[in-house]
């Protein structure tokens, strides 16, 4: 596909938004007010609005290889920030999707250069459950069992995050949500790692 296509594919959008709801960029311009921050894999198949049906100004979205979230990383420190205290959103939603590359090469070996260090994260949280996955029989099962567990590990590392842990001092409302989606159906689940104080 040209990139041509992309700038035609753009002018139809931004008509067919405007057909729709004529003041629709002009709200937008005015006020940014999500509720929700998204931290996602970049895989191109886990598109954040789309799976949850919300439109341009309603999620606030971060994204990177095997949604990681690390309390060294300025990048995703920063959004988080920016999110808890200028937006003010009140849930944050660690995404994570089963088939994730990023986790799938934590499993493995033989990486070189940033990939390797970043994904020293995912492997991090699998070290922490050797146990329970070595007693999985097959690469599948554990690369799907990966994939939940390192969620709910990144869950855990926003709760360490110093704009979380001073939301929650000043009495902040702020819930950090672990969910997963399932490439093969299209479908989102909880994974029952909600956490909504400091502890
Ligand atoms: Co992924």
């Amino acid at each position: 596909m040209p990139l041509s296509t992309l700038f035609a594919n753009n002018g139809a959008w931004a008509a067919a938004q405007t057909r729709r709801d004529p003041q629709f960029f002009e709200r937008l311009c005015a006020i940014q007010s999500p509720d929700y921050l998204w931290i996602g894999c970049a895989d191109s198949r886990v598109p954040a609005n789309e799976i949850v049906g919300l439109a341009p100004g309603e999620l606030f979205v971060h994204r990177n290889v095997a949604n990681v979230v690390s309390p060294d990383d300025v990048n995703c420190t920063a959004v988080l920030q920016y999110a808890i205290e200028t937006l003010k959103i009140e849930h944050v939603i660690v995404c994570g999707h089963y088939g994730c590359g990023g986790v799938e090469a934590a499993l493995g070996e033989g990486l070189h250069g940033p990939v390797q260090r970043w994904i020293q994260h995912v492997r991090d949280a699998a070290s922490r459950h050797a146990l329970e996955l070595g007693r999985l029989q097959d690469h599948e099962a554990r690369w799907r069992r990966l994939c939940e567990l390192n969620v709910v590990h990144q869950v855990e590392s926003v709760c360490h995050v110093a704009a979380v842990r001073e939301a929650w001092q000043r009495g902040q409302p702020l819930m950090v949500h672990g969910w997963i989606y399932d490439l093969r159906d299209g479908l989102l689940r909880d994974l029952n790692a909600t956490v909504s104080t400091a502890s």
